[in-house]
C-alpha cells in the first residue's frame, strides 16, 4: 500500500496537464484502478486482516482524491497567471505622438455648415448621386428643351440597347434632394442637404466632382426677408466674423422665382481674402423664392405654401475661408497637401466651442 501511495503521489505532483490526471485518476481510483482492485481483495481476507486494510485503503483512496484536485486546481491556476501575463498590457503609456490622420478640409466644412444650420433648425437630407432626370431637371422645373440642361454639363448614364427611357444622369446639383425632402417630409419643412455633384469640367477652380449643399425652407409665410436673415447669420457663423455685409443681385433659376444671387463684401489686400470688409465683393451662393412648380413638383400645394431655398458650394467656400488657392488640390490625396490643410480628427466643430478653433 506503502507503494501504491508513493507512486501515485509522486506522479500527480509530477503531472503536466489536466488530461495526464485524468489518467492518473483512472489508474489509481476509476473502476479498474489499482486502489479499486485491492478493494475488492477485502472480501478474501479475514475478518482481522479486513479491519486493519479496510480503513487503510480507504484512507490512501481519500489522500488520492484530494491530492488529484488540489493538483487540478494548482494546474488551472498556472494556466490563468500565463494567461494574464500573455495578456499584459501597460495601460498608462503615453498615445502614439504622431498624428495619423486628419479630417479633410470639405469634411470638415460640411461639419461646420451642419453645425451652423442644426442650430436654426434645419435637418440633414440626402439624395442619391445616380438621379433619374425627372428629378434631377424636370422636377425642377428645367423641362428637355431648356437650355440650363445643356450648360450643366452632365454626365450621362449607360442604356442597355433599345431600352429607350431616358438615361439616368450624375446628379448636376444638390437641388434635387430638394423634390426628395417635400415628398418625404411635406410642408412645413426646413432641411439642408449636402453631398457631391458632378459636371464634365476640369479647371483651377472646376472639377468634375465637387460638393454643394442646399438649403430649403418651406412655410405659410416665409418671405425674402427670412432667406436673407438666415444666410446672413450663416456667412457671418461661418467666417466667424462679428460682421458681413451681403449684396443680393436679380438673377435667375428656373426653380425659383424672384431668385438671387448673393455676394459678400470682401478685400483681397496683400493677396488674402478679408470677409466683411473692403470694395470687393465675391459671389458665394445661389437662391431664390421656391418656384410653384417645384412645390408641386414635391407634392406640395403652392396656394397654401411657400417657401426660400439656396445653394452653395462647399469646395468653394472651404477655399474662400481657409486660404486653399486650387480646387484640383482637395481630390489628388497627396499627403503632405492632407496634413497641412486638415483638421484635428477629435474636434467637432460646434458653435458654442469655435466652428475651426
Ligand atoms: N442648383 C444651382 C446650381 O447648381 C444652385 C442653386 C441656385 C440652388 C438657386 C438653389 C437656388 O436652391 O435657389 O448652380
Amino acid at each position: 500500500m506503502d507503494d501504491l501511495r508513493v507512486k501515485y503521489l509522486d506522479a500527480i505532483a509530477n503531472a503536466a496537464d489536466e488530461a495526464a490526471l485524468e489518467d492518473l485518476r483512472l489508474q489509481a481510483v476509476g473502476k479498474k484502478g489499482e486502489v479499486s482492485l485491492k478493494m475488492r481483495e477485502l472480501g478474501k481476507m479475514t475478518p482481522e486482516e479486513r479491519q486493519v486494510a479496510g480503513p487503510a485503503l480507504n484512507a490512501l483512496k481519500d489522500e488520492i482524491n484530494s491530492a488529484l484536485s488540489a493538483k487540478k486546481s494548482a494546474l488551472a491556476d498556472a494556466a490563468l497567471d500565463e494567461r494574464l501575463r500573455g495578456e499584459w498590457l501597460d495601460v498608462t503609456l503615453p498615445s502614439r505622438p504622431t498624428r495619423q490622420g486628419s479630417i479633410h478640409p470639405i469634411s470638415q466644412v460640411t461639419d461646420e455648415v451642419t453645425a451652423i444650420f442644426a442650430d436654426m433648425g434645419f435637418s440633414v437630407a440626402e439624395g442619391p448621386q445616380v438621379e433619374s432626370d425627372w428629378y434631377n431637371f424636370d422636377a425642377l422645373n428645367i423641362p428637355g428643351h431648356h437650355p440650363a440642361r445643356a450648360e450643366m454639363d452632365t454626365f450621362y448614364m449607360h442604356r442597355a440597347e433599345g431600352d429607350d427611357r431616358p438615361p439616368h444622369v450624375l446628379r448636376t446639383h444638390t437641388s434635387p434632394v430638394q423634390i426628395r425632402s417635400m415628398e418625404k417630409a411635406g410642408a412645413p419643412l426646413r432641411v439642408i442637404c449636402p453631398g457631391r455633384v458632378y459636371r464634365a469640367d476640369y479647371d483651377q477652380t472646376h472639377t468634375p466632382m465637387f460638393h454643394q449643399v442646399e438649403g430649403l425652407a418651406i412655410d405659410k409665410d416665409i418671405s425674402m426677408a427670412n432667406l436673407k436673415w438666415v444666410l446672413e447669420e450663416f456667412v457671418r457663423a461661418f467666417f466667424e466674423v462679428d460682421h458681413v455685409e451681403l449684396r443680393f443681385r436679380a438673377s435667375h433659376f428656373p426653380f425659383t422665382e424672384p431668385s438671387a444671387e448673393v455676394d459678400i463684401r470682401c478685400s483681397w489686400e496683400g493677396g488674402t481674402l478679408k470677409v466683411g470688409e473692403g470694395d470687393d465683393w465675391l459671389e458665394i451662393l445661389g437662391s431664390g423664392m421656391v418656384h410653384p412648380k417645384v412645390l408641386a413638383a414635391g407634392g406640395i400645394d403652392p396656394d397654401q405654401w411657400q417657401g426660400f431655398a439656396f445653394g452653395v458650394g462647399i469646395d468653394r467656400i472651404t477655399m474662400l475661408k481657409y486660404g486653399i488657392p486650387d480646387l484640383r488640390a482637395f481630390f489628388d490625396s497627396d499627403l503632405r497637401w492632407l496634413r497641412h490643410y486638415g483638421f484635428a480628427s477629435l474636434d467637432q466643430p460646434n458653435l458654442q466651442g469655435g466652428l475651426s478653433r
